[in-house]
């Protein structure tokens, strides 16, 4: 991960929604980056979804041709773990949110990976420290919390463990910015800065809905119209998914018991009913596609 000319290779553990996106990025910048997930069509397809994002890019007129020719020849998908960690500087785990997945393949990860290795989790919502606590050296580990779609988001909230030494936090910061990204440092605490801010609001939102303060569409447009959001909590709550949203708030309430993050009942009963947001075709807005 150190600067210079020559990068060392790059591990990204699970090639969904996100992993795609971050090993798109990582070989971008010149890293040559291998993706692994247990599901070898899944890691296909993820290379197919760098394609098309590149293909875009192209035709967008945002990214070179010859940038996209690079770019897939710097990622490879990789179908045995071992393979995919020989060598690398950097590991992010992006498999399932489910804490007993994550621990089972960082445990696995860190006998395979070099002493200096810096070990990272893609988590929304899980706690950095409970995650590390299955290491053997848990400074090495830290968050690195990318944003969906990650080739076009910005930030990366880089999320600081209560052991993650400060080289290791230091090298993650050199990787975000090499990569063109904006990292913001945060402490391990529920939710992080940015589901605690983000969930709030939609929360809110919602009960305003709730109580008939008025529609949908029209709370959204105060926030997108009156203070420059690019898109209204509600929309991007049906965006993320409605159990999705739900998840979060009933861990935020659990963890930090304030009475905001209680889930509202409107939350539940769509969830309940199925409306689910832009996946199920219907949440606070109708969607088609
Ligand atoms: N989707 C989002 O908007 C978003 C945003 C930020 C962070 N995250 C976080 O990123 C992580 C991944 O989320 P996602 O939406 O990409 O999930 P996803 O379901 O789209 O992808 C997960 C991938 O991991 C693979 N996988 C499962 N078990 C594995 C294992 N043991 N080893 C290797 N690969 C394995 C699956 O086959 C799948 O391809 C989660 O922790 C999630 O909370 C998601």
């Amino acid at each position: 991960m150190e600067g210079g000319a020559v990068k060392k290779p790059v591990a990204v553990l699970g090639g969904g929604t996100m992993g795609h996106g971050v090993a798109q990025v990582a070989a971008q910048a010149g890293y040559p980056t291998r993706l692994y997930d247990v599901d070898p069509d899944a890691a296909n397809r993820a290379l197919r979804r760098i394609r098309r994002n590149l293909d875009k890019g192209v035709d967008l007129g945002k990214v070179q041709e010859s940038t996209r020719e690079k770019t897939l020849s710097h990622v490879q998908a990789v179908p045995r773990l071992e393979d995919a960690l020989d060598g690398v500087a950097l590991v992010v785990e992006a498999v399932p949110e489910k804490l007993s997945l994550k621990l089972e393949i960082l445990r696995r990860v860190e006998p395979q990976v070099a002493e200096s290795a810096v070990l990272a989790t893609n988590t929304s919502s899980l706690s950095v420290d409970a995650l590390a606590e299955g290491l053997q050296r848990p400074g090495r580990f830290l968050g690195l919390h990318f944003f969906n779609p990650v080739h076009i988001m910005a930030l990366v909230e880089v999320v600081r463990g209560s052991a993650t030494e400060p080289d290791v936090l230091e090298r993650a910061l050199h990787f975000v910015r090499e990569i063109g990204k904006e990292p913001v440092v945060v402490k391990d605490s529920p939710g992080f800065a940015s589901s605690r801010l983000g969930v709030a609001l939609g929360l809110e939102a919602m009960r305003m809905v709730e109580e008939g303060v008025a529609e949908a569409e029209d709370i959204d447009r105060v926030l997108e119209l009156g203070y420059r959001h690019p898109m209204g909590p509600l929309k991007l709550s049906d965006l993320v998914g409605l159990d999705v949203r739900l998840g979060i708030a009933e861990y935020l309430h659990g963890e930090l018991g304030q009475e905001h993050f209680r889930p509202p009942k409107i939350l539940r009963r769509m969830v309940q009913e199925g409306k689910l947001g832009r996946k199920s075709g219907e949440g606070f807005y109708r969607w088609e596609d």
